[in-house]
């Protein structure tokens, strides 16, 4: 079974408890999320003019796609418009900014079976973003910007979540992965990384969750979740960013995360909301108290 609460009227603290406790929340009426998608169509549409960019796939090759999406993502994650929007939706939902912590926006695309599924439009099997070096304390916010179906969406399986699932997620370290993604772009054919996920898991009951632009889904990091294998014809576009409160690490609150193996973390990553200041020191050590191995990579900046 699983639960999704809409506009939950809850203090914030209450919210993050529901999200740790394995509830999907959406919010239909938050200002900042629709000048986002707004802002999100605009730019896309100006990558692919004079095309559709829901029919993008008909028009260029994969590796065309690679190269003007390795370009155009990076950019779009670092304009001012999309770092303001991005923390004015925390700040509408109620985070608080001065120890809610967030990373930049990532736009996801997915392109039809067939066409680029690889490197930078990679369509992820069922993982929990925890098998990726995502904190327990982690909430990850999705949006679609134009309209999703049932076949090129996002599945949720509730029933996975606070239990063990089988899963690869030793062979996963994070800061190998910022090694890899300097040279994301160029994968267009196979892609050899280590991906976490889940080890013959069957999922009879997957929930799709079929918001519209302009409405924002909430989930917890430990949500059991996938791509799904996009059918529809259509090139997808969302966008996704993740946030945590420091006072859920300082306080050991968070999902239950039961069965990760990875090694790393990506707390680094995560900006103070109110003044870009760090993830202060003594939550990144207690998240990893031995601190991390010499001469790695602890955090990757894109189209750096
Ligand atoms: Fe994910």
């Amino acid at each position: 079974m699983s639960t999704i609460r809409t506009n939950p009227q809850v203090d914030n603290d209450a919210l993050r408890e529901m999200l740790f406790a394995g509830e999907l929340v959406v919010y239909t009426d938050i200002p900042a999320v629709a000048e986002l998608v707004a802002h999100a169509q605009h730019e896309l549409k100006s990558l692919f003019r004079p095309h559709d960019p829901q029919q993008a796939h008909a028009h260029f090759s994969p590796s065309q796609l690679a190269e003007m999406l390795s370009s155009w993502k990076p950019r779009f994650m670092r304009l001012e418009k999309s770092l303001r929007l991005a923390k004015e939706v925390l700040e509408q939902i109620g985070f608080n900014p001065s120890t809610t912590h967030y990373d930049l926006l990532k736009p996801r695309t997915s392109y039809p079976v067939g066409h680029l599924t690889t490197g930078i439009a990679y369509a992820f099997p069922w993982h929990r973003d925890t098998w990726y070096a995502a904190a327990r304390q982690q909430i990850n916010l999705w949006f679609p910007v134009w309209e999703v179906r049932a076949d090129n969406a996002m599945g949720f399986d509730p029933a996975g979540f606070g239990q063990k699932v089988p899963n690869n997620s030793s062979g996963f370290d994070y800061y190998r992965r910022n090694d890899e993604r300097r040279s994301l772009a160029k994968v267009v054919g196979k892609d050899a990384r280590s991906q976490p996920g889940a080890i013959d898991w069957q999922v009879p009951h997957e929930d799709i969750l079929l918001i519209s632009p302009g409405q924002i889904l909430l989930f917890s990091a430990d949500q059991l979740h996938r791509s799904i294998p996009n059918t529809s014809g259509l090139s997808r576009y969302s966008i996704d960013y993740r946030i945590v409160d420091v006072t859920d690490i300082e306080a050991d609150r968070g999902a239950p995360a039961l069965d990760v193996a990875c090694t790393g973390t990506a707390i680094r990553d995560f900006k103070r909301v109110s003044d870009d200041g760090p993830m202060p020191e003594n939550c990144v050590r207690i998240l990893e108290p031995d601190g991390p191995p010499a001469d790695v990579t602890l955090t990757f900046t894109p189209g750096g």
